[in-house]
């Protein structure tokens, strides 16, 4: 008999193969070990889960990507669909500092002024919002926060502040030229950091005004975003400036896209940004000497208004078309107005833009589409914007023309 030996055990050999990968690929398939595969990844399958898995690398990965809110009030009643973008769902801070804040942390990075858990410190002034971004971002990423800001703003802020273990400094309103005033404080807070050799890590000053990673924050992520929200097809953008980041990084991007497109501000009382707009010069009557009130800028509103030239602003300038004036009072019943008719409670500079965003859409006329933001919760002004006895609570109907009369 010829020796077929050989023959048997190649024959086994393909057998195995074929069993072996026809069982691989059915236990790979199996909805078991799918799941199991999602509790134990791999590295591989750890770096690819935040995209196809909805999981977020941690809080930074909660930035972003807010949903575009149809204003159903507001559309319904000018026959525009007036838009706004869901700011302070951003999921750090709650506004769109978050943005802005990690920008401005990963670039300082990637240029290796930051080092993790080296008591590297982030030195900020603010009016609130971009310190409580830095302060749960820090936390997030090894680095400590120190946050200058003016005293006259909303006491929850800083109370947030203080929770998220940042320190805080409140001082008085101060022009840009005292060494005091929030923001050079905070500059010089950071210098005295990093000279101090008792003092571990250095002290970085985040620039939120004229810093590039604040309006390229906006121009990678939120104009892009609105862009392909509404698949380009918007007529305007409304919003107010603190820095100026937000409307110059948005009117940047979009305008790239749709030269058509209308950039409007919305300016809050107290402000030099309207007539900057409007004639080119940063003036406001309030500026004259002895006729301004405690506040930096003259106005209940917090987070938007200025009466400096910023880098920030500056950079998108050209861009914006129209501004818009916005008192106290229509902000205020605004704030009202959007809790009775859409249950939707944001805070004051969310307000003047709404207003800014409706006036300007009793001007194009109905069949429009307006782009605005709703930058942060009515729960950050508690104790003063909504403190106001006209806002809330009311079951008596404001009509919108009493809500836009200035
Ligand atoms: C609540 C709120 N809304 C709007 C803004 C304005 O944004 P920007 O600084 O990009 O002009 C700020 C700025 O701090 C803010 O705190």
């Amino acid at each position: 008999m010829p020796d077929r030996s050989q023959y048997y055990t190649l024959g086994a050999f393909l057998l195995g193969v074929v069993l072996t990968s026809a069982w691989t690929q059915q236990w790979s398939s199996s909805p078991s070990r799918k799941s199991r595969n999602r509790q134990r990844p791999n590295v591989k399958d750890h770096e690819g889960s935040a995209e196809h898995d909805g999981i977020k690398e941690g809080i930074e990965g909660c930035i972003g990507n807010t949903p575009l809110i149809k204003i159903k009030s507001l559309s319904e009643a000018t026959g525009c669909e007036i838009l706004a973008k869901a700011e302070f769902l951003n999921g750090a801070g709650n506004s769109p500092k978050d943005r802005v804040a990690l920008s401005i942390i990963q670039m300082a990075e990637a240029d290796g002024l930051l080092t993790p858990h080296s008591g590297d410190t982030v030195y900020e002034g603010t009016v609130g919002s971009t310190g409580i971004s830095l302060a749960a971002i820090c936390r997030a990423r090894g680095y400590k926060a120190h946050i200058c800001m003016p005293d006259d703003m909303a006491i929850e802020k800083s109370d947030l502040l203080l929770k998220l273990g940042a320190e805080v400094e409140r001082v008085r309103p101060a022009p840009i030229v005292d060494q005091k005033q929030f923001v050079n404080l905070a500059r010089s807070r950071a210098l005295e950091h990093t000279a101090d050799p008792n003092k571990r890590g250095s002290g970085l000053f985040a620039d939120q005004f004229e810093t590039e990673a604040n309006w390229k924050a906006h121009y990678a992520g939120t104009g892009p975003e609105i862009y392909d929200q509404t698949d380009g097809n918007l007529d305007a953008f409304v919003s107010g400036a603190g820095t100026g980041g937000t409307i110059s990084g948005v009117a940047l991007f979009l305008k790239e896209k749709l030269p058509g497109l209308k950039v409007v501000l919305a300016d809050p009382p107290g402000s030099g940004l309207y007539n900057r707009v409007k004639f080119g010069v940063m003036f406001n009557t309030k500026e004259k000497e002895g006729t301004r009130r405690r506040h930096q800028v003259d106005t209940i509103v917090e987070g938007i208004g200025i009466n400096r030239v910023t880098q920030n602003f500056e950079v998108g300038r050209e861009l914006i078309d129209d501004a818009v004036k916005v008192t106290d009072d229509q902000a205020i019943k605004m704030a009202r107005w959007l809790v009775e008719h859409d249950g939707i409670f944001c805070g004051s500079s969310s307000a003047v833009n709404c207003v800014a965003a409706t006036t300007l859409a009793k001007q194009l006329g109905p069949g429009h589409r307006i782009v605005t933001l709703l930058c942060d919760s009515g729960a950050r002004h508690l104790s003063k914007f909504w403190a106001n006895k006209e806002v809330g609570g009311s079951e008596d109907d404001v009509s919108l023309e009493s809500v836009l009369q200035p």
